[in-house]
């Protein structure tokens, strides 16, 4: 079933180079971007994306690192898009990723992980609408 996730590069993989690369994972697995944009987060713009990590012990520096430098916010389209982006990005923590994810191959650890992707559909929808009014995506 073809359906649409939210995926981010974040500051460390900007910083690093690897927006080229990572949009190429993204398409060799069939993942299709239908809207894209470069930013940089406000801090609260980082709060408001991450507000259901709001009572956990890493919120503020995640929130502080994503608004460190700028991102690359994307929707991507295809078959099982979540799923798909899911398996793509690999486990959070790169030491636990596995080969050939786009984590184990750019992040740096729990945190420093390089691309963010939705986890269901619900937060998908809450995702893609925090960031893209419906005419801004393709199709
Ligand atoms: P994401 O939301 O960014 O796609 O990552 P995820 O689902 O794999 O992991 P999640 O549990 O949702 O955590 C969100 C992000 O918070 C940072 N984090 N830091 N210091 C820590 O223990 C810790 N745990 C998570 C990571 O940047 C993670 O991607
Ligand atoms: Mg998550």
């Amino acid at each position: 079933m073809s359906e649409r996730t939210l995926a981010i590069i974040k500051p460390d993989a900007v910083k690093n180079n690897a927006i080229g690369d990572i949009i190429a994972s993204y398409e060799k697995s069939g993942l299709t971007p239908v809207a894209m944009r470069m930013m940089q987060f406000s801090k609260a713009t980082a709060e408001g994306f991450y507000s259901v990590h709001k009572a956990r012990q890493f919120f503020d520096s995640l929130c502080t690192f994503m608004s460190s430098g700028p991102v690359v916010v994307l929707v991507l389209q295809g078959d099982n898009a979540i799923k798909t982006n899911r398996e793509l990005m690999g486990a959070t923590d790169p030491a636990k990723a596995a080969a050939g994810t786009i984590r184990k191959a750019h992040g740096a650890n729990i945190e420093f992980n390089a691309v963010h992707g939705s986890d269901s559909p619900e937060t998908a929808q809450f995702e893609i609408a925090y960031f893209f009014p419906l005419m801004e995506i393709a199709g």
